[in-house]
């Protein structure tokens, strides 16, 4: 919660159109359902991933609802080291998969995910907003 200025002028970084507010990352950093790390470089926050715990049917699964990395320290491997960790600690709360949804134009996370070993199941129209799409994306955690 001390890092919540820092992440929300990430998050408007990496999201020019409908980031969080201030309000939705203080969510997240508080409930009790939070897997949230940031990645460091020298001191300096250089990303940060934002999940909860949540439960589908009998199962648990980690959804991830933001990974942002700042746009000087893109592309040297960060983005991934936060996607494992975050899997990581998904499966460490017993989460049989991990779930997002990120834009259809959003091709970059996109290739960054399937790279990753998600799989991008189901189109869903209108999510961010009208005639901004979404893709949901599956991994599973356990074999
Ligand atoms: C998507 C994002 C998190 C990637 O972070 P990153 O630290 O730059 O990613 P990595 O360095 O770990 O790259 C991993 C792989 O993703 C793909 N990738 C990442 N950036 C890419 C780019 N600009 N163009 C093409 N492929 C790219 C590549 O396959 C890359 O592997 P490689 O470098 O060996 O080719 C970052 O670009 C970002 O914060 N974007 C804005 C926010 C966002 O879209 N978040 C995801 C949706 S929630």
């Amino acid at each position: 919660m001390n890092d919540l200025e820092t992440l929300c002028k990430i998050e408007e970084e990496c999201f020019t159109r409908e980031p969080f507010s201030e309000e939705q990352i203080a969510y997240f950093l508080g409930s009790s359902k939070a897997v949230s790390l940031k990645a460091q470089v020298d001191g300096e926050i250089a990303g940060f991933v934002l999940g909860l715990i949540e439960r589908s049917g009998n199962l648990l699964v980690g959804h991830i609802y933001t990974l942002d990395v700042a746009p000087r320290y893109r592309r040297i491997g960060i983005g991934v080291r936060l996607l494992e960790e975050v899997e990581n600690s998904f499966r460490r709360e017993d989460a049989e998969a991990c779930v997002l949804e990120v834009r259809v134009s959003n091709l970059v996370a996109r290739k960054l995910y399937r790279k990753q070993g998600y799989i991008e199941h189901r189109k869903l129209d209108n999510f961010y907003a009208k005639g901004i799409h979404g893709i949901q994306l599956e991994k599973k955690l356990k074999k």
